[in-house]
C-alpha cells in the first residue's frame, strides 16, 4: 500500500516558555530555532509561547531575531521563507544577555521575561558545555524561576567518562527530579530509528528469526563526510568513541538487540535497553587489539576537493581517533556468539548510517551457483539518507538459461512509499519535551551504563597504547577495520 496523501499529524501542545541557554551557539542557531520555526509553520506552537534565548553575547531581541534569520537562511539555503511569516514567528523570540554561570546575582531580566509561574509549561534547554550543567541548574533554582513542573534538557555528551557523568547527574539531580530531566540523544528522534521498533515488533515475520539461531552478525555504520572542522578543539577532547559510540551507536545497538518491551511507556523501553548495555562483554587490555580499531584521517579528497588532515584542521598534533571500529558481544541467550560490529568516522567516503542484519547461510545449497558462494539473506536498514529498508534475497534470474541466481533487494524506499516531510530529529524531541514524554530520552542509569562500558575501552587503549592508524580523507577508514572482520571470515557489507 502506498500512502500518497500527506501523513503529517501534529499532536497539539499547550503553551510553553522555552529558555535556551547557549542561544548564540551552533546548536541553537543550526538546529533548535529552525526546528521551532518549522513546528510554528505547522501551527503546533501556541501563539502565547515564548522562546527566550540566553547567552553572554551583547544583543537585544531585534539583533537576536536577525541572527536567527540569517542562520536559518545559511543552514536551509533551499528553503523559501516569507518575511511576514518570519516576523510572526520571531515575535515569539526573545533574548536575554546573561552569563548563566557567573552572574548569580542578576537574573532579573530573565525572570522579567518569564513573568512568574503561570499555567504555561517551562522548559530550560542547556545548549552548553556539559561541565556547566550543574552550575546553571543550581543558578536556575537560586533565581527562583524553577516553577512546579519545570523541565531541563541536557545535550550529549553527559560528561567524558563515568565519573564525570555521575558528577553531572548528581549536580543536576540535586535541583531537578529524574522525571524532569530530558537527556538528548538526537538519534532517538530520527524517523527511521523510531521505525526500528515498529519494524521489529509490529511485524510477526521478524521476531522468530531475530536471534542467534538465524542471525550471523550485525553491522552498524554511521559514516560522515564532514571533518571535525570548526569543532576540532571540542572534538579533540572527545574523539569518535565518546562523541558517537557512547551515545548514538550504543542506542542503535540497544534498539536492535533489546527484548520486546511490554509497551512504549518510557520506562518499559528504557528497562529493556539497559539490560542490553549491562550484557555487553567488557573490552579489556587482553582483547583490545582484536576488538577495536582506531583511526585518524589524513589529507585526502572529499566532495571533489582536497580535504585537509585532522591535524591541519586542529592546528596541532593529536592522538585522538576520528574513526573507530568495534566488535561487541552481548552475553545473553538471544545473542550468544553473534558479533555486533560497529564503525563510525569523520571524512569517510560518503555520509550514511546503516544497520545490516546478516542472516546465516542456508544449511545446504541445493543449487551449484557456478561454484560461487551464495550471498546470505541480509536486511539493510538505511537510517539516512535515502531512508528505507531492503531485504536482500537470492532469486532466480528470469528467462531461459537454467537456474541462474541473482541477489536482488525487496525495497521499501520511504521516499517512494510516503509523501511526507522528514522533520529534523530536534523538532520531534523539542515537542516531546513540551508534551512531557520521556520515551525518546536517556535515563540516568542508561547513560552511566554506556559510560561504564566505554570507560573499559578508554582505559584499555591507554594501558595498551593502542595505535591510531592513518586513513585518507574520503575513504572507508583504515585498512585495519576490514582486517578485524577478515579475521572472523567476514567483511563489511558495502551494498550490491
Ligand atoms: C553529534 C556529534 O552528536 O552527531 C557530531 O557530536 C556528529 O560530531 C553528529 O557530526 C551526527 O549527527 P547526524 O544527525 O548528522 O548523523
Amino acid at each position: 500500500m502506498t500512502d500518497t496523501a500527506s501523513s503529517s499529524h501534529f499532536v497539539p501542545v499547550t503553551a510553553f516558555d522555552l529558555v535556551v541557554f547557549g542561544a548564540a551557539g551552533d546548536l541553537s542557531l543550526r538546529k533548535l530555532i529552525p526546528s521551532l520555526f518549522h513546528r510554528w509553520r505547522d501551527a503546533q506552537i501556541p501563539p502565547d509561547s515564548k522562546i527566550i534565548g540566553v547567552s553572554r553575547t551583547a544583543m537585544d531581541d531585534a539583533a537576536f531575531r536577525t541572527l536567527a534569520l540569517e542562520s536559518f537562511r545559511k543552514f536551509h539555503p533551499g528553503e523559501g521563507i516569507e518575511s511576514t511569516e518570519w516576523e510572526a514567528f520571531s515575535s515569539q523570540l526573545h533574548y536575554v544577555e546573561l552569563d548563566a554561570v557567573s552572574d548569580v546575582a542578576d537574573w532579573s531580566a530573565l525572570a522579567g521575561k518569564l513573568e512568574g509561574c503561570g499555567d504555561k509549561q517551562r522548559v530550560f534547554y542547556l545548549a552548553l558545555a556539559p561541565g556547566l550543567y550543574g552550575a546553571v541548574s543550581a543558578n536556575i533554582a537560586k533565581a527562583g524561576i524553577k516553577c512546579p513542573g519545570a523541565r531541563i534538557v541536557l545535550e550529549k555528551p553527559i560528561g567524558k567518562d563515568l565519573a564525570s557523568a555521575r558528577a553531572i547527574n548528581e549536580a543536576v539531580g540535586a535541583v531537578f527530579d529524574e522525571d524532569a530531566i530530558f537527556r538528548i540523544d538526537h538519534y532517538l528522534g530520527k524517523e527511521t530509528v523510531q521505525n526500528l521498533i515498529v519494524l521489529r515488533f509490529m511485524n510477526s515475520l521478524f521476531e522468530p528469526v531475530w536471534n542467534a539461531n538465524a542471525i550471523d552478525h550485525v553491522e552498524i555504520t554511521v559514516a560522515e563526510e564532514i571533518g571535525a572542522g570548526g569543532r576540532a578543539s571540542y572534538y579533540d577532547t572527545a574523539g569518535a568513541l565518546r562523541d558517537m559510540v557512547q551515545n548514538h551507536l550504543l542506542q542503535l545497538l540497544c534498539l536492535v538487540a533489546m527484548e520486546p518491551p511490554l509497551d512504549l511507556e518510557p520506562d518499559t523501553v528504557r528497562d529493556e535497553k539497559i539490560k542490553v548495555l549491562r550484557a555487553l562483554r567488557p573490552i579489556t587490555t587482553e582483547n583490545i587489539r582484536q576488538t577495536t580499531v582506531r583511526g585518524q584521517y589524513g589529507k585526502g579528497a572529499s566532495d571533489g576537493k582536497v580535504a585537509p588532515s585532522y591535524e591541519e584542521e586542529l592546528g596541532s598534533q593529536s592522538e585522538i581517533e576520528t574513526f573507530v571500529a568495534i566488535k561487541a558481544n552481548i552475553d545473553n541467550w538471544r545473542w550468544k556468539g553473534v558479533p555486533f560490529y560497529m564503525r563510525t568516522g569523520k571524512r569517510m567516503k560518503a555520509r550514511y548510517s546503516e544497520i545490516i542484519i546478516q542472516f546465516k547461510d542456508v544449511a545446504h545449497a541445493i543449487i551449484n551457483n557456478d561454484g560461487e558462494d551464495l550471498p546470505p539473506t541480509r536486511m539493510v536498514i538505511r537510517l539516512q539518507p535515502d531512508e528505507g529498508v531492503k531485504l536482500l534475497l537470492v532469486t532466480k534470474d528470469p528467462g531461459p538459461g537454467g537456474m541462474r541466481l541473482r541477489y536482488v533487494p525487496l525495497n521499501l524506499s520511504y521516499a517512494e512509499a510516503f509523501e511526507a516531510r522528514y522533520p529534523d530529529a530536534y523538532e520531534r524531541l523539542l515537542m516531546a519535551v513540551v508534551r512531557d514524554d520521556l520515551a525518546l530520552f536517556m535515563r540516568r542509569d542508561e547513560v552511566e551504563a554506556a559510560w561504564g562500558w566505554v570507560d573499559g575501552i578508554l582505559s584499555a587503549w591507554t594501558k595498551d597504547k593502542t595505535p591510531v592508524h592513518d586513513y585518507a580523507a574520503g575513504t572507508d577508514g583504515p585498512a585495519q577495520a576490514a582486517m578485524m572482520l577478515d579475521r572472523d571470515g567476514r567483511e563489511w557489507f558495502d551494498g550490491v
